[in-house]
């Protein structure tokens, strides 16, 4: 199973400063890259089409959309399709991202559409889930990933190919708020995921990968990537520009 490395750089970058900054991430990892990596770059949409120039010709190197709206086309003002990321060149599209979720409103049921929907439409989907603190705090934790989990995955063709499907845990406490979950706290709800992945999947949920995301930085990578049932990475602040974000790809 091949570690994706993932870069959500969020509201940031303008087309040429996206541009650069993949292109400086491929000349720092490139050569580098493990075999057992994958890198996944995850810009604004108004930057895919130029981010993907930068990593065209490197086929461990994949382009992600953020988001999209669970429909073919038609009277959606402001929203995309998986089609329309399909046609720039997006292998991989995020589902129920926490800021979705909590700054604009997105719930479980429509996370859901989104997932099974992008995933009937030829995308690989990063479904995200993860526990507010006052829901860490109640001891909700196991409740709130298995509602979200639930809900998220609960139109998913059950035959689904493994490597479509991500999951990715983002504690919503540790969050652009520079604190990573502690080690324990993350080998605990991976395995959770794990099962829930397994429960809904059968064997074939031991092959879906599991990203953590939340404070991730070049000087934490290392560690959390070798923890039981990390598969990889989804990084926000720290993936801005291409030296740290080298540094947590090739983290080792
Ligand atoms: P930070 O790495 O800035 O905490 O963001 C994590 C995230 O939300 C990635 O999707």
């Amino acid at each position: 199973m091949k570690k994706l490395m993932a870069a959500n750089w969020k509201m940031h970058k303008t087309t040429e400063e996206a541009f650069d900054t993949a292109e400086e991430l491929v000349a720092l990892c490139g050569a580098a890259l493990p075999e057992d990596r994958e890198v996944l770059v995850i810009p604004p949409f108004t930057a895919l089409r130029r981010t993907g120039q930068a990593l065209a010709g490197n086929p461990r190197f994949l382009l992600g959309g953020q988001n999209f709206y669970p429909e073919e086309q038609g009277a959606f003002t402001g929203e995309i399709s998986p089609a329309m990321l399909l046609d720039v060149g997006c292998a991989f599209v995020l589902a129920g991202h926490s800021e979705r979720r909590h700054v604009l409103g997105e719930t479980d049921e429509m996370v859901g559409r989104k997932v099974a929907f992008g995933l009937e439409r030829g995308l690989s989907v990063i479904l995200c889930v993860g526990e507010r603190i006052d829901e860490r705090r109640a001891g909700q934790v196991e409740q709130v990933l298995r509602t979200q989990l639930d809900k998220g995955l609960a139109g998913v063709d059950r035959g689904v190919d493994p490597e479509r499907l991500v999951v990715a845990y983002e504690p919503v406490w540790a969050i652009g708020t520079g604190e990573v979950a502690g080690p324990q706290e993350i080998v605990q709800a991976h395995a959770f995921v794990r099962q829930e992945l397994v429960r809904a999947f059968g064997e074939a949920g031991r092959e879906m990968r599991i990203q953590y995301g939340g404070s991730v930085k070049p000087d934490n990578a290392a560690e959390i990537i070798h923890l039981d049932n990390v598969d990889g990475v989804l990084v926000g602040g720290a993936s801005l520009r291409a030296d740290s974000f080298s540094r947590i790809v090739l983290a080792d």
